[in-house]
């Protein structure tokens, strides 16, 4: 497996207040992995600034072996058009297009498509996400589930070798979010690096690493899914006994 991002000694301060202290993290292809963390410990600025879309104050990181800190804003800005995804709690879709629209906007932007490919692209995508028959909808009437489910179709539009997610389940009930779960799940299983903020226990077992921060630290480090061993503890009961270390 080839590495896609690689953080070596990240350091974000904010007004001489330290947010990151110090973080070295590596995402494989082909990865899923949660930060979990409390409220205020970092972790949507960890997401940040692994992704491009803030710089560090120093340390280094590498998106397929390119240092993203050492590029203009706009070499940056066509990086993540192109080889990432971006879902955040809200699905934050434009209000006067509808969901088809909102989906394929970014390879517009990108332009390396024709938008006969693009409506494709995006069909065969709203099939795949279960939301086909609202592709012609105005965004305003449809239901929160959709919504991010729309949102995670327009962040594959490019087809990302990975996406970020700023608490994608945030706010969905519990319906909604096994359901997007399991759509996050499925794009993994097909190849695509998953990089997930949660405070969610039950999304964060998913992943197959989980990052836990503390006041801008990466405390701990739990393995789950693939890489599992058979003869290890049953996954729930491992994941529940870290949690319960780490004071949940
Ligand atoms: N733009 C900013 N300017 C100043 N301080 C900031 C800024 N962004 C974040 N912070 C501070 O950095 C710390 C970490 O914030 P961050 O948003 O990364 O936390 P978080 O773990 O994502 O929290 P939450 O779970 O509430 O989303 C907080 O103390 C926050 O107030
Ligand atoms: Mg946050």
């Amino acid at each position: 497996m080839g590495t896609i991002l690689q953080a070596k000694n990240v350091c974000k301060q904010y007004e001489g207040n330290e947010v990151l202290k110090s973080i070295s993290l590596s995402i494989e292809d082909g990865e899923f992995v949660a930060i979990m963390g409390q409220s205020g410990s970092g972790k949507s600025t960890l997401l940040y600034n692994f992704s491009g879309m803030d710089t560090a104050t120093s340390g280094h990181v590498f998106f397929q072996g390119r240092e993203i800190t050492a590029l203009s804003e706009e070499e940056i800005s066509c990086l993540r058009l192109e080889k990432m995804g971006f879902i955040f709690q809200s699905a934050n879709l434009l209000k006067n297009l509808s969901i088809r629209d909102n989906i394929i906007f970014p390879g517009f932007l990108l332009g390396k498509a024709s938008p006969r490919e693009l409506n494709n692209q995006g069909e065969i995508l709203m099939k795949r996400m279960g939301i086909f028959e609202i592709a012609n909808h105005d965004i305003k009437k449809v239901s929160g589930g959709q919504l991010q489910r729309a949102a995670i179709c327009r962040a594959l539009i490019n087809n990302p070798i990975i996406i970020f997610c700023d608490e994608p389940t945030g706010a969905l009930n519990l319906a909604a979010t096994k359901e997007v779960m399991e759509l996050f799940n499925k794009i993994n299983r097909e190849g695509t690096a998953v990089m997930l903020v949660t405070h969610d226990a039950r999304v964060a077992a998913r992943a197959d690493r989980i990052i836990y921060l503390e006041d801008g630290e990466k405390k701990a480090e739990l393995r789950l899914g693939k890489y599992q061993d058979e003869d290890s503890l049953p996954r729930e009961k491992n994941m529940i006994e870290w949690l319960q270390g780490m004071g949940f």
